[in-house]
């Protein structure tokens, strides 16, 4: 099936509720240029990488620790009041006695290093959530980015297995969800993982070996249990295992009480794997999308088909280097790509009115995560550009024209007719003079001559780590560089950068304008 179809086929199937358009990427958008590579470059954060395979750990799965983390994390929503849901508040609920359990600290860690100023930590969980279940084999739940994290816990609202069917059924009403969504949603969620003996002794009350009464059988060749309906099936056949159905704490059976709480209308419709699959993706992909009701999603992140990627603009050697990429979703044509652009000024040697122009020096293939990979994107081709721009003219925005190779007309790829536009060129990251080996990490800025009262400053944002693995921001103050003296017009001011940082922001006011630039990885490859 060709990709556009493909796609629309899968989002048939979400759009059960409300159709959600997808996201437009129009460059530089941080957020939108995070979450994107997060959910469809391997390797850009632990969320689509560590589930894969439904890889085991402590005798459950990545998985089924990630799926859980973030049901515990949105539980907390309260639809009168519109607070809580899915906030990363778990980071400072996980020790609350409803919260028990070494996967709740290790999910948060798994996610602790992918964070940045524009997109926290809630995002991550939510996209770990998605990725369990995939991992898993289940199916795809579209995601929407855009969370805002908490700075402290919320109510403790996380059903517990003694509590009755009426407290239950509250407690997700509270949440957003009816007592019919309660039973499916719970026998989504309780597809993956199992019950342990240390965290409820008062329910697993038989030994394990492991330490974990799974919900369901894990397969004997391999440890991990998939994402589908086995529970149900189990469920309705009388053969199930789940401990919240046949634990002999009758108190704990909170899964029987409410799997059988409509007369096993609701298991009995989710014994048909299309069905379940349906409703698992409706109802987690609402779960996840359980917010506080003043943060607003973005609509669905697809793979976007161009995407320009780690531009790079500062002094070197008597021009102004430019490094661009555009990213191009591997369509089986070898296609040539050049990058245009146009000057800032008239002075110096300017661009003709077509614009200045380089071919790309490079085209390597990049490998897409196993989410691309479902949604019909088998890699990228990313189109590298190195381009030597005049100091004075300098650079005002840029595009590029791909043309096929393949009969068909050249086309240009422009931002979506805005072009890719460059704000600035009075302040500038400089990647060379840089640097960011574990001896010695600092930032170095260029800012145009001649200029009065510069401040330079950097917002940084550094990983968190246990008890508490939430991100934090700390502002940096750079100095006149005495290492690097003038040069190219520049001057160049730096700052060592604290341990354990993700990523920086350069803010500077310069003859009293305002100018900042984001600085998305530390390190520049191929510079
Ligand atoms: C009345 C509602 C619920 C109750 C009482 C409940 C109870 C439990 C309990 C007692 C465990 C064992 C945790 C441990 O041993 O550390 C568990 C595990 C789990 N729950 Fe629930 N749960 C509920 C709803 C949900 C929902 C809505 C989801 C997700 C959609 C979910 C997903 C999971 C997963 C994936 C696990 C396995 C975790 C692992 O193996 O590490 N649960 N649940
Ligand atoms: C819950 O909502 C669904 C979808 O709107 C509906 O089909 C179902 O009947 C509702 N269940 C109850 C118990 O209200
Ligand atoms: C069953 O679980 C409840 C709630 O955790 C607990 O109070 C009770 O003592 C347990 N009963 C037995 C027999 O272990
Ligand atoms: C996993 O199970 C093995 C026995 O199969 C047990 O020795 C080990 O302690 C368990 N690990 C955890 C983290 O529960
Ligand atoms: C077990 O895992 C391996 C590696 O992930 C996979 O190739 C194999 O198909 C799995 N076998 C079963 C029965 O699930
Ligand atoms: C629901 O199904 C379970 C499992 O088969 C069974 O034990 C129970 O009696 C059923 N409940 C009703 C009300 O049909
Ligand atoms: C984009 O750049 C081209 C070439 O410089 C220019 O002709 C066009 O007007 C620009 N479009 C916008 C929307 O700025
Ligand atoms: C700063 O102001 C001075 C004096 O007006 C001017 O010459 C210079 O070009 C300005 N520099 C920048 C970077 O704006
Ligand atoms: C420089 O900017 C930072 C951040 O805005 C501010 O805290 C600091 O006071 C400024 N320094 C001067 C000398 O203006
Ligand atoms: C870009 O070109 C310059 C000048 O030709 C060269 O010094 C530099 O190494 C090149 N950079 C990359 C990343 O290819």
């Amino acid at each position: 099936m060709p990709r556009r179809s493909l796609i629309a086929f899968l989002s048939l199937a979400s759009t059960l509720h409300i159709a959600v358009a997808d996201a437009v990427f129009n460059w530089p958008d941080p957020l939108l240029s995070t979450l994107d590579d997060a959910l469809y470059r391997p390797l850009f954060s632990a969320a689509s990488t560590f589930a894969l395979n439904c890889g085991p750990r402590d005798n459950s799965t990545i998985a089924a620790q990630w799926l859980r983390l973030a049901y515990h994390d949105a539980a907390t929503y309260d639809v009168t009041t519109g607070l809580g849901g899915l906030d990363a508040s778990i980071a400072y609920e996980y020790t609350r006695p409803q919260n028990p359990g070494a996967g709740m600290l290790e999910s948060l860690v798994d996610f602790a290093v992918s964070p940045n100023e524009y997109v926290g930590m809630a995002d991550f969980i939510a996209m770990g959530a998605i990725n369990a279940v995939i991992g898993c084999g289940g199916p795809i739940i579209p995601f929407r980015g855009g969370r805002v994290d908490a700075t402290e816990a919320g109510p403790a609202t996380v059903p517990e297995p003694q509590q009755d069917l009426a407290t239950h059924t509250a407690k997700f009403a509270a949440q957003g969800f009816n007592a019919t969504e309660m039973i499916s949603l719970i026998a989504c969620g309780h597809s993956l993982g199992g019950v342990r003996k240390v965290d409820f002794p008062l329910v697993v009350t038989e030994d394990v070996s492991t330490g974990v009464q799974t919900f369901t059988p894990p397969p004997t060749v391999n440890q991990t249990v998939g994402f589908d309906n086995t529970l149900v099936h189990e469920y309705l056949d009388g053969t199930t295992q789940d401990v919240l159905v046949v634990g002999s704490n009758i108190t704990t059976r909170s899964d029987l009480r409410i799997f059988s709480s409509d007369n096993n209308v609701t298991m009995n419709q989710l014994a048909d794997l299309n069905t379940f699959n349906e409703v698992c993706v409706d109802l987690i992909g609402r779960m996840i999308n359980t917010v506080p009701s003043s943060v607003t999603l973005t609509d669905n992140i697809e793979p976007f088909d161009f995407k320009v990627w780690n531009t790079l603009l500062f002094p070197q050697g008597g021009s102004l280097a430019f490094l661009a990429t555009l990213r191009i979703i591997e369509n089986g044509l070898t296609g040539t790509v050049t990058m245009f652009w146009a000057s800032r000024s008239d002075s110096g040697s300017p661009c003709p009115p077509s614009g200045c122009s380089v071919p790309s020096f490079q085209v390597s293939p990049a490998e897409s995560s196993f989410l691309a990979t479902l949604k019909g994107v088998p890699s990228f081709n990313l189109h590298s550009f190195n381009a030597s721009i005049d100091l004075v003219s300098s650079i005002s925005h840029f595009w590029f024209e791909v043309d096929n190779n393949d009969g068909s007309a050249p086309f240009v790829v422009d931002n979506n007719g805005k072009n890719y536009t460059i704000d600035q060129d009075v302040v500038l990251f400089d990647p060379r003079r840089s640097s960011f080996t574990i001896a010695g990490q600092f930032i170095v800025v260029g800012v145009k001559d001649p200029a009065t009262d510069i401040n330079v400053t950097a917002l940084s944002t550094v990983s968190g780590s246990s008890p508490i693995p939430m991100p934090s921001n700390t502002v940096l103050q750079l100095k006149l560089d005495t290492a690097h003296p003038p040069a190219d017009g520049y001057t160049f001011y730096t700052a060592p950068l604290p341990d354990a940082v993700l990523s920086n922001t350069i803010h500077a006011t310069v003859n009293g304008t305002a100018y900042s630039e984001w600085v998305p990885f530390l390190s520049a490859p191929g510079v």
